[in-house]
């Protein structure tokens, strides 16, 4: 038999990150000490508020389909959290529900893109992994737009312009960033702000590591700027802020039409979420305890771990103001990224993410999640020191 598949997915290339966390699963099952750095999750259990919610929900019986839209209490509590949180003035009728944050970007391109008319979406990279193959998939074209690591990917004007056509639709925007782990500040978003007016664009903005952030820093939410809230579409979810990947729980809040339009997608792409889920969602709103405890946690790892690798010959890392993601360029003799992580896995037995897979901006870069137990990352510091040490020189640690 000889299949004929969808031309749009064959040449999506898989995810990087999961691909690096395979092997070093499979090295790990066959005996090999791995430090795994690879995974983007949170190395915290779901709050327990949340989780007995959940799980009272099941016990209580909800467990048949739910609404569509999502359960709408959690719509409405979503709605007040963005707008005292955010400054995204919204009711609960701009909320709509998606399974996980990843599904949330995924409706909202397919909701704008149509497939053979050639609509562009610009990337700014470097970008997580997922957003390009999502717009290809949707029969879009995603247009990378590189920023400059040796500038801290500060967004400017003139970079936007370079890469803008008649046929561009939206700008995905990534705020705290996955890979860098930098934020949006008050300039960019103007710039942003402007280039969308003059272009006639929709931003899709995606927050979802909105929450994670360090040293007092906040970054701006796009949907807040009031000249431009009717395009822009806010994403967000609980899977980073509040350590329930598991519970793919996403949302989008968006102007009423692009509700109504992602709404059909999803009545026959998802039905809706399950409502204990939900339940629990609800209920995770109101672990603010929980998240600064998990905050506090990965800024006193991020402190040393940023430190530590910035000691190594040859790695200069930016100390990432959000998320959980070491961004680090490592000069090793010219290998480039694919090169570098093939050679701290066999060398230094640890497992990081390629920068090229982040898109243009991720030259001879690596990601290395520090949402990892403590002695796992002084050890990872230690072996990676050692490894590149025999290459750039200078004394062990
Ligand atoms: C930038 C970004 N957006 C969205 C997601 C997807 O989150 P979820 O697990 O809720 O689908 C991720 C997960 O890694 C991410 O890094």
């Amino acid at each position: 038999m000889e299949y004929r598949f969808n031309q749009n997915l064959l040449n999506i290339p898989p995810s990087a990150s999961l691909a690096v966390s395979e092997k070093a699963k499979k090295l790990k099952a066959e005996g090999v000490d791995i430090i795994t750095l690879a995974t983007g999750e949170p190395d915290f259990d779901t709050p327990a508020k949340a989780r007995i919610a959940g799980i009272s929900g099941i016990a209580s019986g909800h467990t048949h389909y739910g609404p569509a839209l999502g359960l709408p209490a959690l719509r409405k509590r979503i709605a007040r959290k963005l707008t005292e949180e955010n400054g995204i003035s919204c009711s609960a009728d701009n909320i709509i529900m998606t399974p996980g944050g990843k599904y949330a970007v995924y409706e909202t391109v397919r909701a704008l893109i149509t497939p053979a008319a050639g609509d562009e979406v610009m990337i700014l990279d470097p970008a997580w992994v997922s957003y390009g193959p999502i717009v290809t998939a949707s029969g879009g074209v995603p247009v990378d737009v590189e920023l400059s690591f040796e500038d801290n990917y500060r967004i400017t004007r003139p970079v936007l312009e370079a890469h803008v056509t008649s046929n561009t639709r939206a700008v995905i925007v990534n705020y705290p960033n996955n890979p860098t782990g930098c934020i949006l500040s008050a300039e960019e978003a103007e710039v942003l702000a402007d280039f969308a007016l003059d272009h006639d664009l929709i931003l899709i903005a995606d927050e979802i590591y909105e929450r994670i952030v360090y040293d007092g820093a906040k970054s701006v939410s796009l949907g807040s700027m009031d000249r431009i809230k009717d395009r822009v579409i806010t994403i967000n979810g609980f899977s980073k802020s509040t350590a329930m990947t598991g519970w793919r729980l996403g949302y989008i809040c968006a102007p009423l039409p692009v509700v109504k339009m992602i709404s059909l997608l999803s009545q026959h792409a998802v039905s809706c979420l399950s409502q204990f889920s939900m339940e629990a969602a609800l209920a995770a709103l109101d672990c603010e305890d929980d998240i600064q405890t998990m905050t506090a946690s990965y800024l006193r790892r991020r402190n040393f771990f940023v430190d530590g690798l910035n000691a190594i010959p040859g790695v200069t890392c930016h100390k990432p103001s959000g998320a959980f993601y070491a961004w680090a360029k490592i000069d090793l003799a010219g290998r480039n990224s694919f090169e570098i992580a093939d050679y701290l896995l066999d060398e230094a037995k640890v497992a990081v993410v390629p920068g090229d897979s982040y898109g243009l901006g991720g030259s001879y870069c690596v990601r290395m999640s520090f949402a990892t137990a403590e002695e796992d990352l002084r050890e990872a510091l230690r072996r990676m020191d050692a490894a590149i040490r025999k290459i750039n020189g200078g004394n062990e640690k």
